[in-house]
């Protein structure tokens, strides 16, 4: 049985009175069957571990360096990461991919270090809008996977997050169908390349205007575990319902 996981990316947003969502949330969801996790930027990570200790929730950064230290001015390790109290990291997120001109062979060596570090690794993949249209989903996503896994995957350091990019803050849902289709393609891809036992282990999750009014719909899907969440996990109001509804799918 895969534990859900819903995933809050709170991208560059959010202060530090903000961290009080964490409260509520928690009160809203003393007990939660799936995992929740959120992301906040870096400079919060420390305190948003300290507000949620003794809660179900637990928190993550949203990028870090491939490095283990050294002179890389501005970026972040995976050890420190763990350090200031996150037990996850995001790696490859389509904004990393293009403001910072990430790889594929960059965003495989962050999910390693992030292993390495004892971190679960959510690894972001997806298609833009053109690459839709030319028909090429699949192949960009093969592509993605194929590049960007870490060697030594594991079903509890590493989870799969689906994020078509026109999706992504935009309010236009992928179809039920259209997540199906890739979720489907990636859990084939995932077996072949690392067994039935893990590669039927690993979380595959859906990012991209994922709201409370759309988060049932989205979690009926055949192989979706949870979701990577941006905009609506930035308050309890909007993230409690989203979590209520992942509990309550089968
Ligand atoms: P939105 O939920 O704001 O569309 O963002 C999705 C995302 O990129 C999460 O990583």
């Amino acid at each position: 049985m895969r534990r859900k996981l819903a995933a809050g990316n709170w991208k560059m947003n959010g202060s530090g009175a903000d961290l009080a969502m964490l409260g509520e949330l928690a009160r809203r969801h003393p007990a939660p069957d799936c995992q929740v996790l959120i992301c906040p930027p870096a400079t919060l990570i420390d305190r948003a571990a300290r507000a949620v200790d003794g809660s179900a929730i637990a928190i993550g950064g949203q990028d870090c360096h491939f490095g283990a230290n050294g002179a890389h001015t501005g970026d972040i390790s995976a050890a420190m990461l763990a350090e200031a109290g996150a037990t996850a990291v995001i790696v490859g997120h389509s904004e990393r991919r293009q403001d910072h001109h990430e790889n594929n062979d960059m965003v495989r060596a962050k999910a390693e270090a992030a292993l390495a570090a004892g971190l679960t690794a959510i690894l972001c993949v997806g298609e833009s809008q053109a690459q839709r249209e030319a028909g090429r989903t699949l192949d960009v996503i093969a592509e993605q996977l194929a590049g960007s896994m870490p060697q030594d995957a594991t079903a509890h350091g590493v989870v799969i997050a689906y994020e078509p990019i026109w999706a992504i803050g935009t309010g236009l849902v992928a179809e039920p169908a259209q997540i199906s289709q890739v979720h489907e393609f990636l859990r084939a891809q995932l077996r072949q390349r690392l067994g039935e036992q893990t590669g039927q282990a690993i979380r595959l999750l859906y990012g991209g205007s994922v709201k409370p009014a759309n988060a049932a719909e989205i979690f009926a899907v055949a192989d979706v575990d949870g979701a990577l969440v941006g905009g609506a996990s930035l308050s309890a109001a909007d993230f409690a319902p989203i979590i209520a509804a992942l509990d309550a799918s089968a």
